[in-house]
């Protein structure tokens, strides 16, 4: 018995370091340790021996076994990593394409938009979505009776908190902290209670203003040509047509020749060849005065647009609500 155990480890040990593939360690592994292998199959016979012999022999056996499978485990580490067992790479095939990611047009017109202003002087500025009555209306001359604040244009959050309107309540927010002279621009979302095919209840804005001695109307006719000549084109004239806000005065609506059929009259301008796209005006003195500035001394122009007709205009969508449908075939193209 002894004999046999010490041939069947010499035989192993001599076999392992022969293996050359997966294939042939299983194979070796079945031989002599498999259910029905040589050393399960000889240790099954120890019942037969003599009880005086069965211990040494049971501690014989044992060991071998342990130095069969070490030696087993210790290629097994080796063979699949070798060069044979290796998978092969096949270097013709195509890289796998990662596809960039892109800004969504919403956020690429506010950048449009931003720029150009800031190339005119004009600073960055923010104010919170979720603001006070007293910045989003009180402030700006809009009384506690104004159609503006009827219960279905504004989401209250509580009596006195609510989401921003407009961003108006940003040229509050600013004078309140600087002092004149000052040119900003400032992007922000905005909510009212609206849902149709030219409404979102969250649309974008953009907010200009700029205060100093002397500013006047020309100012902002000047200004506002520059931006619809650089946002659409040359091409494009304006028309500022009378208007009222509580916190301008005088106040105008700012028409653009209609992009589309370029004033002859169409579906997309209602037959009228032209287009609104932002409101403006000159700085009403009742805001200076909320805000500590003299009317006497200095003057301010103010206009804001909303972003998602300006993109709607410029790339010819006809409803408002692709924007928020996040379809990627309709984001892929800009
Ligand atoms: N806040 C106005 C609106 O949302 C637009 C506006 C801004 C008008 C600045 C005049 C001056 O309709």
């Amino acid at each position: 018995m002894e004999e046999r155990l010490q041939k069947i480890r010499d035989e192993a040990l001599k076999a392992i370091p022969e293996i050359k593939s997966q294939e042939e360690w299983e194979a070796l592994r079945i031989k002599y340790l498999g259910r029905k292998g040589i050393l399960p199959e000889l240790l099954k016979q120890m019942g037969s021996l003599p009880a005086e012999l069965r211990p040494r022999i049971g501690q014989l056996a044992n060991a071998v076994k342990k130095e069969i499978e070490t030696a087993l485990n210790t290629r097994q580490v080796r063979v699949p990593s070798g060069r044979q067992a290796a998978p092969k790479t096949d270097i013709t095939l195509p890289g796998r394409f990662i596809p960039p990611g892109k800004l969504h047009p919403i956020t690429q017109i506010t950048s449009e938009v931003c720029d150009i202003f800031e190339r005119l002087g004009f600073a960055m500025a923010e104010g919170p979505d979720v603001e006070l009555d007293y910045y989003n209306f009180e402030a700006l001359n809009i009384p506690r009776d104004h159609p503006a604040r009827d219960m279905q244009d504004t989401f209250y959050i509580s009596e006195n908190v609510l989401l921003r309107t407009h961003t108006s309540p940003i040229q509050v927010r600013t004078m309140e902290r600087q002092r004149p002279p000052l040119r900003i621009i400032a992007p922000g979302k905005v909510y009212r209670c609206d849902s149709d095919i030219t409404h979102t209840p969250m649309f974008h804005q953009v907010e200009g203003f700029m205060v100093d001695k002397g500013v006047s109307f020309a100012d902002l006719k000047g200004l506002l040509t520059i931006f619809v000549h650089q946002i659409f084109d040359e091409q494009t004239s304006l028309r500022f047509r009378p208007s009222f806000f509580p916190f301008t005065e005088p106040s105008a609506e700012i028409d653009i020749l209609c992009v589309i059929c370029r004033g002859s009259g169409c579906r997309v301008c209602s037959q009228t060849g032209w287009l609104e796209v932002m409101g403006a005006g000159m700085v009403d003195p009742e805001v200076f005065r909320m805000v500590g500035y003299d009317p006497e001394e200095v003057t301010g122009l103010a206009f804001g647009m909303g972003i998602e007709r300006i993109a709607m205009l410029k790339y010819g969508i006809d409803d408002i609500r692709l924007f928020y449908e996040n379809n990627l075939r309709f984001l892929k193209q800009f």
